[in-house]
């Protein structure tokens, strides 16, 4: 099998680089830019005949996003591609997995069915899987491999931080809560949060008291707004707790999201680097990219399983 070709979208040309290193393979280059009237123009630079092709391309912010990313996977497929997958560090429309309230749209269903039909595999990493337990659930009908930052985020906090104490700010970040806690070995309390509205969010008030020599870490999958961490920050400081190391997968700082998390005390802010940001400590290019050759390896693609369990 030849090499895989990388190509990266508009901003995602520095975990593109990392990850055709950590893949081995060759980068491409693609003159991807908008006409004067706002159309998208692509050109592909580097041939791609026969070639596996790896477009990279995370999701924040999806809607600007995803005309330019169907325009090169198209033209790179009319070149000859011989599969065009997609590395999406972050997946977006993840978190509307059910009808609220009568007539709303069930996103993420949709952006699952339309990503299928855009490219022919899929790898991100922890998709906020909440009421769907996998991606094919989720509308995604290709091959997936779903990496978790778990691993290299224990890493980090190994490295990092003194006698840590876990703590999850929701029942929903227990499964990422517990496992980076296993990892670490480290203790780990999950609260409980009540949201309001977009920016409006309360936090039950942590039993720390058994901990209070303990450096309190929290994690989470997203930060968007932030008034989740900024919540359980202000109870951890108001329990007297030493100051909070504030870990997210996905840097997605909505709006004020990270002038809020700055001005809720003082704490230490880390993220992965699936979207690019000031913040990001954590590099997961290597496993994405152990995520991709497993993809690539199958011939006619497979079953979703989970990249970090398969190996
Ligand atoms: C909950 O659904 C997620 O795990 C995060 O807790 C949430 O997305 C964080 O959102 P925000 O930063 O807007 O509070």
């Amino acid at each position: 099998m030849s090499l895989p070709l990388v190509f990266a979208l508009p901003g995602n040309d520095a975990f593109a680089a990392d990850l055709a290193t950590a893949l081995e393979g060759g980068l491409g280059s693609a003159e991807v830019r908008r006409f004067p009237d706002g159309e998208t123009y692509v050109r592909l630079e580097t041939d791609v005949r026969d070639r596996e092709v790896v477009l990279v391309c995370t999701l924040h912010e999806p809607d600007e996003k995803v005309v330019p990313l169907v325009m090169l996977a198209e033209a790179a497929r009319d070149l000859g591609a011989r599969r065009v997958g997609l590395v999406a560090p972050y997946l977006s429309y993840m978190r509307q997995d059910k009808r609220f309230h009568s007539g709303e749209g069930i996103t993420s269903l949709y952006f699952g069915r339309f990503l299928s039909r855009v490219v022919d595999w899929l790898v991100t990493v922890d998709p906020h899987l909440h009421r769907h337990a996998t991606l094919a659930e989720s509308g995604y009908t290709i091959p997936t491999r779903v990496v978790h930052a778990a691993p290299a985020v224990a890493d980090w906090i190994r490295e990092h931080v003194e006698r840590p104490v876990l703590v999850g700010p929701d029942s929903e970040s227990e499964q990422w809560v517990s496992s980076v806690a296993e990892l670490a070995s480290a203790p780990h309390i999950v609260l409980e949060k009540v949201r309001r509205g977009d920016k409006d969010v309360e936090v039950s008030v942590p039993e720390v008291d058994r901990y209070r020599d303990h450096t309190p870490v929290l994690v989470d999958d997203i930060i968007s707004t932030a008034r989740t961490m900024v919540e359980t920050l202000r109870h951890l400081a108001r329990a007297g707790m030493p100051p909070t190391v504030c870990v997210g997968i996905h840097a997605v700082f909505a709006s004020d999201g990270l002038q809020a998390l700055e001005g809720a005390g003082p704490a230490q802010i880390v993220t992965c680097d699936t979207i690019e940001h000031s913040t990001n400590e954590i590099g997961l290019a290597p496993a994405l990219a152990a995520a991709v050759s497993e993809v690539l390896a199958e011939e006619g693609g497979a079953p979703e399983r989970n990249a970090n369990e398969s190996q």
